[in-house]
């Protein structure tokens, strides 16, 4: 929080927004759907590959600005499964963005402490783009500032289904008369997040108000923030809005008071007894 006011004079634009921000109540974990990249670009009768590429800074600015502020992670949503049903040269732009955006961005990274993980079913992606994201997770993987989950070649049923079968595995290899329990805490070490706090705030832009197979476990209770800014527009001021409008809720997790711990996990569910 000190490094954001740090780099910011009191005659910024961005001063007194930062200002009003409560250092003691910031996210944890914000997640975002990015998107709007091609509405961006219709409306400047632009073609849609020119939303993606303007899509960058955005995303730049916005990994600044978390960790500036001490956020401790941001998962931000790239590519979807379901992304795959778009035209090839659209898809292979957003490969080539990709890997354009981690060879200029590793340098700042590294300088920031960032750790990025790739979250989403990587054995998909072509295998430049595998490689490249591999190199960027080992060199970074002993940062230990903002960790950023980006979300690629991602689905929330995938992960689910994923952690389910992994769990099955497990239950395989224990013997015939030991029980096998999967609990709310099992089930979500086996996800892409494990080890991370479930986001606490989700943000999409460009005004849909639909969820489109983002973190489908995680998001139990996150606070929803849509905004009608388009992702190429999304810049620090819009990051500062969506932090003050999530501290003015109340969040209560069922109960009737506000909490400021997320809801425990740690009451055992018999989600499914696997033999
Ligand atoms: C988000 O922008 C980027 C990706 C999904 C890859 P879109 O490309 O979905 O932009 P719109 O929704 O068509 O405006
Ligand atoms: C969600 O946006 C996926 C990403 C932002 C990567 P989409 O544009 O693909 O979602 P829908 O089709 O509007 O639900
Ligand atoms: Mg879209």
């Amino acid at each position: 929080m000190k490094a954001l006011l740090d780099s910011l004079t009191p005659d910024h634009p961005d001063w007194p927004l930062a200002r009003a921000i409560d250092p003691d109540r910031l996210p944890a974990h914000i997640a975002i759907i990015m998107d709007g990249n091609g509405r961006w670009a219709r409306k400047r009768s632009l073609p849609r590959v020119a939303g993606h590429k303007a899509g960058i800074d955005p995303v730049r600015d916005t990994v600044e600005c978390c960790a500036r502020l001490g956020i401790q992670a941001l998962t931000l949503y790239a590519f979807s499964v379901e992304n795959w049903k778009r035209p090839r040269s659209e898809v292979e732009t957003l490969w080539r963005l990709l890997r354009y955006y981690l060879r200029q961005e590793l340098p700042k990274l590294m300088a920031n402490g960032i750790r990025l993980r790739p979250i989403g079913r990587l054995d998909g992606l072509p295998f430049n783009v595998r490689r490249e994201l591999e190199d960027v997770v080992h060199l970074t993987s002993a940062n230990l500032g903002l960790q950023v989950n980006l979300a690629i070649n991602y689905s929330g049923r995938a992960e689910l289904v994923d952690a389910v079968n992994r769990l099955v595995k497990q239950a395989q290899a224990v013997h015939a008369d030991e029980p096998f329990e999967v609990t709310e805490d099992s089930l979500a070490a086996e996800l892409y997040t494990s080890g991370l706090p479930d986001p606490d705030l989700l943000i999409r832009t460009s005004g849909e108000m639909r969820i489109s197979n983002f973190l489908l476990w995680q998001i139990a209770y996150a606070e929803l923030y849509v905004t009608e800014t388009l992702w190429p527009d999304f810049r620090q001021p819009d990051l500062l809005r969506a932090i003050l409008e999530y501290q003015k809720r109340d969040r209560r997790f069922g109960g009737l008071t506000a909490s400021p711990t997320v809801a425990s996990r740690t009451e055992p569910l018999a989600v499914a007894r696997i033999k």
